[in-house]
């Protein structure tokens, strides 16, 4: 077998800059990235400090979010030519590392397909909290997406008129109850950035949406008790396009797997030229989040509502950039033996 060159500084940069590019839970980037450039491993850990207590206590929106990150690094790797070799919490000792991901030897067949504009999609999507047009999406483009779920190892439901307002109507219901809980719209508005303010995590109000004039659609209002930070209303699509996130099963290499397959749905998405935003909020509580399994299915995990249609772009949010020391543990250009032990940022 061939064996591949040292990773460099500028690969792991550029593995690094696709892997935080994508979708968290309030921008909490709740990741950290080992490098072990003996082994040429790159670790994913959890971030502990950067996670919602009251919003996620179970941590599967944080593991939603990892999973996510798993995915362009996945992608990242295939584009620059490497075989990306994932194992999911690999170590029962440390349940902090959620993936192990083994960088060497030539791609194989029964890898990721390299796909150009997938890995461009990874830097062109935002979620996108503005009303869509409400142009019906064409039919491949839906099955392209449900196809992606399933390789990703989830399930894509696309509901009906009747089961559109169904969600939409536990999706409402949450936010009610989110707006009850003053501890909740404390720990949520903690994750927003003032104006003017400059910050490596969180989400900026310049990326937030407006409330639907027509009070149907439940975007999460991150404002709470600061109205001031709300836009104005505005009037949202009348035929909402949804899709349900979900899985067979619900253990903790399940949400990881739910993640990659969620960035993978929203990447084949954007490529397409489409838009999309999440719709957590009745994830949050396990009374709506049951609700929300689909009728007859005896083994139905909800994990998100994704709203995809046409419209604006959605603002970009910031992220925190790999650590130097990253850049240290990685081979220079040119490449010579690496150093032993491991690197975090
Ligand atoms: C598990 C998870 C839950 C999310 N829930 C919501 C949500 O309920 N409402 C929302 O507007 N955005 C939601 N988001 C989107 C994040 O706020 C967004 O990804 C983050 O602010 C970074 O912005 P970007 O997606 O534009 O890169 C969620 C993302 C993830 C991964």
């Amino acid at each position: 077998m061939r064996t591949q060159a040292l990773l460099d500084a500028d690969t792991v940069e550029s593995l690094l800059a696709a892997a935080v590019a994508a979708p968290s839970i309030h921008n909490t980037q709740p990741w950290r990235f080992r490098l072990d450039p003996h082994r040429q491993v790159l670790e994913v850990h959890s971030a502990p400090e950067r996670t919602l207590p009251l919003t996620d206590p179970t941590h599967r929106a944080q593991y939603l979010s990892v999973g996510a990150a798993l995915f362009n690094l996945r992608l990242a790797a295939v584009h620059h030519g490497r075989r990306p070799e994932v194992r999911l919490l690999p170590d029962p000792r440390d349940p902090g590392l959620l993936a192990a991901v083994r960088l060497t030897g030539p791609l194989g067949a029964d890898d990721l397909p390299s796909h150009p504009a997938l890995h461009e999609a990874i830097a062109l999507r935002h979620t996108s909290r503005t009303p869509f047009t409400g142009r019906p999406v064409p039919e491949p483009i839906v099955a392209r997406m449900v196809t992606a779920a399933h390789a990703g190892g989830a399930r894509l439901h696309v509901p009906d008129i009747v089961g559109t307002r169904r969600l939409l109507r536990l999706t409402a219901a949450a936010e009610a109850r989110n707006h009850t809980h003053p501890d909740r719209i404390a720990e949520t508005l903690s994750w927003i950035t003032a104006p003017g303010k400059d910050a490596r995590y969180g989400i900026p109000v310049t990326a937030l949406g407006p409330p639907d004039a027509g009070g149907r659609m439940p975007m999460r209002d991150f404002t709470g008790a600061l109205p001031v930070l709300r836009r104005p209303a505005l009037w949202f699509e009348r035929h909402v396009q949804l899709a349900l996130l979900w899985t067979p099963h619900d253990r903790r290499e399940d949400w990881l797997r739910t993640g990659q397959a969620l960035q993978y749905v929203l990447l084949t998405a954007t490529a397409h030229g489409l838009r999309t935003s999440l719709l957590h909020q009745a994830m949050e509580w396990p009374d709506l989040r049951a609700a929300t399994a689909l009728p007859g299915h005896k083994r139905c995990h909800p994990h998100m509502l994704i709203r995809f249609g046409y419209g604006r772009d959605g603002a970009r949010t910031p992220r925190a950039s790999a650590h130097p020391a990253m850049r240290a543990a990685a081979a220079p250009r040119p490449e010579v033996p690496p150093a032993t032990g491991t690197r975090t940022i």
